[in-house]
This record gives C-alpha cells, sequence and structure tokens, in this order.
C-alpha cells in the first residue's frame, strides 16, 4: 500500500505565520506536523509516500528532501490550484499506480494509529475504508450514515447534520477511485469534494466501509486547534529548546534556538529561531520571526513588528 499526504492548502487560517512556513511544517510539539503523519504511515508498513504540494512546492521540498532522513521515500506533485481534497489527490493517480492507497490530510493529527483499520480494508476487498469519529458538532465535517459498518450516504459539512460520525481525514482506497473521478462535478461551493467521490462508490454499489477511531483526533488548522494539538502532545507540561527570560505557565512550546523576553508566558508556541521582546504577558498566542510588544500579547498569531 502506497500512501498519499494532502498539503496544498493555504493555511489562510494561521496567517501571517503560513506565508512564511506552510502550515505543515509548522512544528507541534517541536516537530514539523508532517513528521506524525510518517510516523502513523510508517506504523502502517507504508513507506512510499507522494505529497501533493500547491505554491508551497519549493520550501516543502527543501525541508522534507527524499524523506530518507526521516524514513520514508517521498516523491511529490503539485496541485495547480486548491480545488477541492478529490481534485488534489487526481494529481497523485500516476504514483498510485494502481496500487491501493492511505489518503492523509497534511493537518491532521492522531493519538493513536490505524494499522487495524489498514489490514481490515485490505482483508475486506471493499474500495474504501474511511475512518470516522462521532462529534458534537459535525456540520464542521464531511458526515457518514451507516448501515453497520458499511457507509449507505456521505454529505460534506452538511447544515442539518442525519449522524454525528465525521469523516476524520484519513481514507484508504483501492484503485476505483480513478473510474469515478473523471466524472465528479464541483460542489456549490465550487471544490471537487472527496465526500461527493465517496457517494459516487456507494451509487454504483461499491462496498465503502466506516472505521471508527476511539483516539483523539484533532485538525491542527486554526489557531484554538494548533495551541490544543500542542498542549495534548507535550500533555500540561512545557517543552522548551530555546531561551526564555521570563515565568513560564503550562503548555508552552519554545522552538529550538528561539528567545523570549517577557513577563510571562503560557499556553503558547514560539516557533524555532524567533526572536520574541514582549514588555507584559504572553498567552495563547503563536509566535515566529521577530516579535516586538511594548504590552501584552494574547490571542493571537504574530510573525514580525507588532507593537501591543
Ligand atoms: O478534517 C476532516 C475534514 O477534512 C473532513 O471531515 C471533510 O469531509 C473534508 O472535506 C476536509 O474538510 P476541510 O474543510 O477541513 O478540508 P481543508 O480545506 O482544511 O483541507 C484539508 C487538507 O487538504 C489540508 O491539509 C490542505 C489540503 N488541501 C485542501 C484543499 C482544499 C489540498 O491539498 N488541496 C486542496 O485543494
Amino acid at each position: 500500500m502506497k500512501g498519499v499526504i494532502l498539503a496544498a492548502g493555504k493555511g489562510s487560517r494561521l496567517y501571517p505565520v503560513t506565508h512564511v512556513t506552510p502550515k505543515p511544517l509548522l512544528p507541534i510539539a517541536n516537530r514539523p506536523t508532517l513528521h506524525y503523519a510518517f510516523e502513523k504511515l510508517i506504523e502502517m508498513g507504508v513507506t512510499e509516500i507522494c505529497i501533493v504540494v500547491g505554491e508551497n512546492e519549493t520550501v516543502m521540498k527543501e525541508a522534507l528532501g527524499d524523506g530518507s532522513a526521516h524514513g520514508v521515500q517521498l516523491s511529490y506533485v503539485r496541485q495547480t490550484a486548491p480545488n477541492g481534497l478529490a481534485h488534489a489527490v487526481g494529481f497523485a493517480k500516476d504514483f498510485v499506480a494502481g496500487d491501493s492507497f492511505v489518503l492523509y490530510l497534511g493537518d491532521a493529527m492522531y493519538s493513536e494509529g490505524f494499522t487495524a483499520h489498514a489490514k481490515k480494508f485490505l482483508e475486506s476487498g471493499a474500495a474504501n475504508l474511511n475512518i470516522v469519529q462521532p462529534v458534537p458538532d459535525p456540520s464542521r465535517f464531511g458526515v457518514a450514515n451507516v448501515d453497520g459498518d458499511r457507509i449507505v450516504k456521505l454529505v460534506e459539512k452538511p447544515k442539518e447534520p442525519e449522524s454525528n460520525l465525521a469523516m476524520a481525514g484519513l481514507y484508504f482506497f483501492g484503485p476505483q477511485l480513478w473510474e469515478i473521478l473523471p466524472d465528479l462535478k464541483p460542489s456549490a461551493r465550487g471544490e471537487y469534494e472527496i465526500t461527493d467521490a465517496i457517494q459516487m462508490l456507494v451509487d454504483r454499489g461499491d462496498t465503502v466501509l466506516a472505521g471508527v477511531y476511539d483516539g483523539a483526533w484533532f485538525d491542527t488548522g486554526t489557531l484554538d486547534s494548533f495551541l490544543e494539538t500542542s498542549a495534548f502532545l507535550i500533555g500540561g507540561e512545557s517543552r522548551l529548546e530555546g531561551t526564555v527570560h521570563g515565568k513560564v505557565g503550562a503548555d508552552v512550546v519554545i522552538g529550538e534556538g528561539a528567545t523570549v523576553t517577557c513577563e510571562s508566558i503560557e499556553d503558547s508556541v514560539v516557533l524555532p529561531g524567533a526572536v520574541v521582546t514582549v514588555a507584559g504577558h504572553i498567552r495563547h498566542a503563536l509566535l515566529g520571526g521577530p516579535v516586538n510588544s511594548s504590552g501584552n500579547v494574547e490571542n493571537v498569531i504574530l510573525h514580525g513588528d507588532y507593537h501591543g
């Protein structure tokens, strides 16, 4: 089985930091987000991985290279524009070359592995198996209706969800996906939705399965979820690989070589190499580059000079 990671998004919910460091390379608990993806794929025995990149192509290639430093074999394809997940995966068709593959969303983060789900998918002969998880707010996600472990209906971000099972960003596919992709139409929001592609597999009678995930799952694309994921990974402690002059509270990650001067810092991430000088307190922030503030820094994503 091969692996395809979608990492062509703009990371716009983490601007301006993602103008400089692409979202998949932002360190969470001092390791780039994608390292966790590699770890989960390796656990499943998947080491041949294609990363779908976009405008971030050059910096992604420079940072990750051929993958040998991470125990994987990487290749890259470029999505021409961020037109949706099903559009993005289409660029990996030649790489997959008729094999089965795991599709992994580059901003997803999981506490537990998927070896049992991978085994079930491969043994079942199904066209597709999707990782799902019950959530309190399903309308933010693709939502699956199931009958036993078979998916019978899927809707992308429904206003009135018929189930609480969210599509959790990890999918196993056989080659059947390539047969239906050319007929996929864009959704009302103008994107080629992977959810709609899977619905087409259901409609033509292919076996489409759901695998419920019991671990912790995070979508790291917003400031809140980014900090929540960091806090989860460091377990309420703080991880300091740079220097801090000031009082350090809980859930603080200071990247390698970063220097922070402040009265106190808590629930925040400072990216590697950043130089942060804040006269007051830092709380609930993601900071990179040179950050200067004459007051407090709270609830912000900052990259560059800021006078608060
Ligand atoms: O987080 C799980 C959800 O992910 C699922 O429940 C939804 O069904 C699925 O559509 C997706 O929804 P999002 O709105 O969260 O997707 P997002 O636009 O955040 O993109 C997910 C990843 O895919 C992200 O790492 C960027 C990458 N991507 C996204 C688009 C739109 C691409 O590589 N190319 C693209 O065109």
